[in-house]
C-alpha cells in the first residue's frame, strides 16, 4: 500500500488520524474495544422429551430442545470457550399461576440437573418468568385486566429458588414487576443460597424487538401486552432509577435489553454505577441480521461482530447473544 504520497508528507495544519489506520497491526494497536469470548452467553430454550429438536422458523440456527440433546449441545457451547448459558423452558402445560414455573420437577429444573451432571463447568443461568409458564402469557398473576405485582413477586421468587435448588449458577429475573429482586434475594437467603448471583433485567423495555423470542418460548401474551410493567422506550432518566432499585435490592449484574436501540442507556447506566453490566442483544436483533443476510442484503458476520463490538464500546461487559456461538468460532 502507498501510505506516502509526495503531498501526504508536506507539514499541514491538520492532524493525520490516517496514519495509525495504515496497516492491520497498527488498527489493533489502537483498538479501544475487544469483544472475548469470555463475553459471551448463549441463550437456550428447552422442552420436555427426548430427542427432541423443534427449529425456530423466525430464529435461523435456533431450536427449543429436549434435556438430552440439550446436553449435547452445551458441550459444543462449552467447547467453543463460551462460558455460560441462559435457560428459558417450555413447560408441559400451562395453567392461570405458571405452576411448573417453580415445580422442582419442572422442565428447567431438569435441564439444569442434567447440564450440570455433564458439562459441569458450563455456567447455568436461568431466566426467572412466569410468561412461558401462563395459559394467558403474562408474566405474572392476572386478574381481570389486571396483572398483579405483589402475589406474583412471591411466585417469581419460588422459581428462583427451585432453580437453585436444582443447582442454577445465578438467577436472571426478566418480568420487571416492582420489588421482585429483593423478594428472590430474601427467598434465596433464607434458602441457603446466599452466595447465589442475581443477574436482574433491570432496564428491560416493552419492546417490538422480542417478537421471534415469542415463538421460540411460546409466550405471546392471549390478550394485552407488557406495557404495565416493562419499561417506555421513551425513557432513560427512568432506567437509572429502576438500575439503581435493583442494585438496592440486590442485584449483582443489572441488564438493560434489548442492545442496540439502547446503546445509550447502557452507556449510562455503566457510567452511572460502575456495576457489572450485562446487556441483551435480543431475538429481533439476530433475526433482522440473519433475513437481511440471507438475502444478501448485508455482510452477516460482518454486521454480526460491528453489533457485538458496538455493545462493548458502549460499556456492556456481558453479551446474551443468539449469534454467541458464530461469534466464537470467530474470534
Ligand atoms: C421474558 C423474556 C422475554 C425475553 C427474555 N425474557 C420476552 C418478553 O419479555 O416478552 C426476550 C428475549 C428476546 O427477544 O430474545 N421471559
Amino acid at each position: 500500500m502507498n501510505t506516502s504520497t509526495p503531498t501526504d508528507t508536506a507539514v499541514t495544519g491538520f492532524q493525520r488520524f490516517r496514519r495509525t489506520r495504515m496497516t492491520a497491526p497498527l488498527r489493533a494497536m489502537v483498538r479501544e474495544t475487544t469483544l472475548s469470548k469470555d463475553d459471551l452467553v448463549y441463550p437456550l430454550f428447552v422442552c420436555h422429551g427426548n430427542k427432541i429438536k423443534n427449529d425456530v422458523s423466525s430464529m435461523p440456527g435456533v431450536s427449543q430442545m429436549s434435556p438430552d440433546l440439550l446436553v449435547k449441545e452445551c458441550a459444543e457451547i462449552q467447547k467453543l470457550g463460551i462460558p455460560a448459558v441462559i435457560l428459558f423452558g417450555i413447560p408441559g402445560s400451562k395453567d392461570e399461576v405458571g405452576s411448573e414455573a417453580y415445580d422442582d420437577s419442572g422442565i428447567v429444573q431438569q435441564a439444569i440437573a442434567a447440564i450440570k451432571k455433564e458439562v459441569p463447568g458450563l455456567v447455568v443461568i436461568t431466566d426467572v418468568c412466569l410468561c412461558e409458564y401462563t395459559s394467558h402469557g403474562h408474566c405474572g398473576i392476572v386478574r381481570g385486566d389486571e396483572i398483579i405485582n405483589d402475589e406474583s413477586i412471591e411466585l417469581l421468587a419460588r422459581e428462583a429458588l427451585s432453580h437453585a435448588r436444582a443447582g442454577a449458577d445465578m438467577v436472571a429475573p426478566s418480568d420487571m414487576f416492582d420489588g421482585r429482586v429483593a423478594a428472590i434475594r430474601t427467598k434465596l437467603d433464607e434458602g441457603g443460597f446466599g452466595q447465589l448471583p442475581i443477574m436482574s433485567y433491570a432496564a428491560k423495555y416493552a419492546s417490538g424487538f422480542y417478537g421471534p423470542f415469542r415463538e421460540a418460548a411460546e409466550s405471546t401474551p392471549t390478550f394485552g401486552d407488557r406495557r404495565s410493567h416493562q419499561m417506555d422506550p421513551a425513557n432513560s432518566d427512568e432506567a437509572l432509577r429502576e438500575v439503581a432499585a435493583d442494585i438496592e435490592e440486590g442485584a449483582d449484574i443489572v441488564m438493560v435489553k434489548p442492545a442496540i436501540p439502547y446503546l445509550d442507556v447502557i452507556r449510562r447506566v455503566k457510567d452511572t454505577f460502575g456495576m457489572p453490566t450485562a446487556a441483551y442483544n435480543v431475538s429481533g436483533e439476530f433475526s433482522m441480521v440473519k433475513a437481511a443476510g440471507q438475502r444478501g442484503w448485508i455482510d452477516e458476520e460482518r454486521v454480526m461482530m460491528e453489533m457485538l463490538t458496538s455493545i462493548r464500546r458502549a460499556g456492556a461487559d456481558i453479551i446474551i447473544t443468539y449469534f454467541a456461538k458464530a461469534a466464537a468460532k470467530l474470534l
